[in-house]
């Protein structure tokens, strides 16, 4: 072929990976991985946890050094050796883990290392002005501030993203980046996306919601096991058809079938308010044994302070509780796990792991006390045993148990602490989004092993912000509004616009 024609080629797309390939130890998280995006489109990447979306993204951004395979940025052959470099040259990368320095303010976040200095020093007012002037173009209200750890992880993220966005990159890198976003939040971000593409801009965009990928990306680039499998545009490819790729079989069904049979109440929550307003102001319901009761409700609605309150890391001002028709005080959560109870929590990776630890211990570590024997050693073998369980039964994507948590990808990690949870067989388990960032296989397992709890008489509550999931295991849904509880439906007979009804009534 005329070298003039390989150029020409090159030149019709933004970007062009060839042949990415990218050795761990153990691990071959890349092999010969191809990537096309065109200019002013999304490309949505998609596979199961660990398939090597966020390896092929970081070798991209200077992150890690791609053992073979090319990389043209417009044509031209591109190699950045560091996320600096990336930067410079147009491409920038909104994190799966949002790594912002938490103690600083929100301008200095957006700016580090860049902004215009005089002198010394850098001029407050026009680094306020300009990071004014970014959230304004995309109708981001956050003050520029504000300390960063102040910010809910929504709005973190929201800064990272402008951040990206105040770069001028022809392309942006967005992994997961609606994790932790409400759905009106989503739809802000959509806008913004849109906005960029006519600007010519291209997004990748990873995501294991499959209605989001219908909704905003042009082409599918799909892997599996570190490998390429499809590239399509997206109208041109079913759903059904994207997850048997992703999973390399067919996946009829996404929600295991509802074996569970709810029982005699074995929670009832009255009145409970929570001190430290804004917070719980008025919840009472009733959990059944057997029975999954899903929360419902938008941002703001104190959902994970409902959960809280229940596990005693919140305090009640008033209410009570009833396990089994005895009153508890879950004083701490150290008193609530006494109690049977376990939670799940949202912030798993900032909250839940350990990351200088290997995946055994990160499984066990929440219930130490059951693996000390009489003669105060630990269990070792009840160890190996239930790791071995929590990497199966979950399908966490590890080399070994011994391997670092945080060498294991994103959903894996996520995997594990749930896992870990579910290992401690609770009588009440409260879980905060436990499937957000877990990819469509895994989510079944995580449905079945819950439906597997209730089905030993457990009680469970959920907090989730994906309807089809709310709809499609549990048995009846809370739905929160502004601290109080908006209603109480049985799944069976409710619809998704009774429930975001309820969730907009104003109480
Ligand atoms: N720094 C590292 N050291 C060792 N192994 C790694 C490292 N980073 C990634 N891996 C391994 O490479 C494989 C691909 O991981 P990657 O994070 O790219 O997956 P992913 O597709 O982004 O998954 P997820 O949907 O869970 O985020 C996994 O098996 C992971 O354990
Ligand atoms: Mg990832």
């Amino acid at each position: 072929m005329p070298d003039s024609q390989t150029k020409n080629t090159k030149q019709d797309y933004l970007l062009e990976m060839i042949g990415i390939s990218k050795e761990f130890p153990g691990v071959k998280a890349l092999d010969k991985v191809d990537l096309r995006v065109r200019r002013g489109t999304v490309h949505a990447l998609m596979g199961e946890n660990g398939a090597g979306k966020s390896t092929l993204m970081k070798c991209l951004f200077g992150i890690y050094h791609k053992d073979q395979g090319q990389i043209f940025l417009e044509g031209q052959e591109v190699d950045f050796q560091n996320s600096r470099q990336a930067l410079d040259n147009g491409v920038s990368m909104v994190h799966q883990e949002l790594n912002q320095v938490r103690t600083t303010r929100v301008m200095d976040n957006i700016w580090l290392g860049r902004f215009p200095t005089k002198g010394l020093f850098i001029e407050e007012k026009k680094m306020y002005q300009a990071t004014s002037k970014i959230f304004k173009e995309l109708d981001i209200d956050i003050d520029p501030r504000l300390k960063m750890k102040r910010l809910p992880v929504s709005e973190s993220q929201m800064v990272e993203i402008a951040k990206a966005v105040s770069y001028d990159s022809k392309i942006i890198v967005m992994d997961e980046p609606t994790s932790s976003l409400t759905e009106k939040e989503v739809n802000h971000l959509f806008q913004i996306i849109r906005a960029l593409k006519a600007r010519g801009v291209g997004i990748i965009y990873i995501s294991h919601k499959m209605e989001e990928i219908k909704q905003i990306a042009d082409d599918v680039t799909i892997m599996r096991d570190g490998k390429w499998i499809a590239t399509k545009p997206t109208n041109e490819i079913s759903t059904d058809e994207i997850i048997s790729l992703m999973v390399g079989r067919d996946l009829t069904n996404r929600f295991p079938p509802k074996t569970n049979q709810p029982g005699k109440v074995i929670l009832e929550a009255k009145n409970l308010r929570a001190v430290n307003q804004p917070s719980v102001r008025e919840a009472s319901f009733e959990l059944r044994k057997g029975e999954i009761l899903g929360v419902a409700g938008l941002v703001g609605a104190r959902r994970t302070e409902l959960l809280e309150t229940i596990f005693g890391v919140r305090q009640l001002e008033s209410g009570e509780i009833y396990l089994h028709g005895k009153k508890i005080e879950n004083k701490d959560p150290r008193t609530a796990i006494k109690n049977g109870f376990a939670l799940v929590t949202e912030e798993r990776r900032a909250t839940g792991i350990f990351p200088t630890l290997d995946v055994r211990f990160n499984s066990f570590i929440a219930n130490i006390q059951q693996y000390v024997q009489k003669n105060k050693l630990l269990d070792e073998k009840k160890i190996v045993n239930d790791g071995q369980w929590v990497i199966e039964s979950m399908r966490v994507r590890t080399p070994s148990h011994k391997t670092l948590i945080s060498s294991l990808s994103g959903g894996n990690q996520q995997k594990v602490i749930v896992g870990r949870w579910l290992l401690t067989e609770p009588e009440i388990l409260l879980m905060d989004e436990p499937t957000r960032g877990i990819d469509v296989g895994a989510k079944y397992e995580i449905y079945q092993l819950v439906i597997d709890l209730a089905n030993k008489e457990k009680g469970i509550i959920m907090v989730s912000s994906e309807m089809p999931e709310l709809l499609g295991i549990t048995d009846r849904i809370l739905v929160m509004s502004n601290g109080k509880v908006a209603g109480i439906v049985n799944t069976k007979e409710t619809s998704q616009e009774e429930i975001l009804r309820l969730s907009a009534k104003y109480l």
